[in-house]
């Protein structure tokens, strides 16, 4: 009987071509117990939202150079803020992401720890939660974006149209998330599917998980994830 996809296998890989960001820790420091700074998941995440690394990279340098901790950028006006994030985009961003730090600052600069009590927070919604979550505080819930989407539905060719498959996806995801190492395993997803498991042809060949998935053997992974025709 051939075995599923295992965590373990993604972890060895992500050890050795886990991307350098600012926002993260080495995963050897991650192994020691050494933990991402929440401030800077919960930044990175929110200007992460519909806009590329490459393009988020000097905001975020800008910010944490401006604003150190959430409490300082809590204590920024309006004015400066928006200025800063000027050329991101999705403005509302930028509104909540203030909005949440004045929240944050007002309970002593201390993030919630779950992803139920992050998600009450402004301009924070499932994806966000479960990333500060697993990554900050190693809580084993299953990050699901985009990335992980067509990763997790061409390992099981999973064949309901977007968006009616992420509750599938998020189910399979939440069955491999080891408990030692959530927020590798989040990153470690995301990163295949930015890097690796792309939307055209996809580089299987490298993929940690290619002998377990089930669109590799077929040979029709660009067929995932399943669009509802327009
Ligand atoms: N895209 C959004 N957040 C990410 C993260 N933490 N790692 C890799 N890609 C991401």
């Amino acid at each position: 009987s051939r075995k599923g996809p295992q965590a373990s296998d993604l972890l060895a890989w992500y050890d050795q071509h886990a991307r350098t960001l600012p926002w993260r820790i080495a995963p050897a420091d991650s192994q020691r117990g050494i933990r991402q700074d929440p401030y800077k998941v919960w930044l990175s995440e929110i200007m992460l939202q519909q806009t590329t690394v490459a393009a988020v990279l000097p905001y975020f340098q800008n910010f944490t150079a401006r604003w150190p901790t959430v409490s300082d950028l809590a204590l920024a006006s309006d004015d400066d803020v928006r200025a800063a994030w000027a050329g991101l985009g999705y403005y509302r961003r930028a509104a909540n992401l203030h909005a949440c730090a004045k929240v944050i600052a007002d309970q002593g600069g201390r993030f919630p720890q779950t992803a139920a009590a992050l998600k009450d927070l402004p301009g924070i919604g499932d994806y966000t939660s479960a990333a500060i979550a697993s990554i900050a505080f190693c809580e084993p819930v299953a990050v699901v974006d985009g990335n992980v989407e067509r990763v997790v539905t061409r390992l099981f060719r999973l064949d309901t149209v977007l968006p009616k498959v992420k509750r599938e996806v998020t189910d399979k995801v939440r069955a491999m998330v080891p408990d030692d190492r959530p927020g590798d395993f989040a990153q470690a997803t995301m990163d295949l599917g930015a890097t690796i498991c792309t939307p055209k042809t996809p580089a299987c060949a490298l993929c940690p998980w290619n002998e377990s998935c089930a669109a590799h053997h077929a040979g029709d992974m660009e067929a995932y994830p399943v669009k509802a025709p327009k």
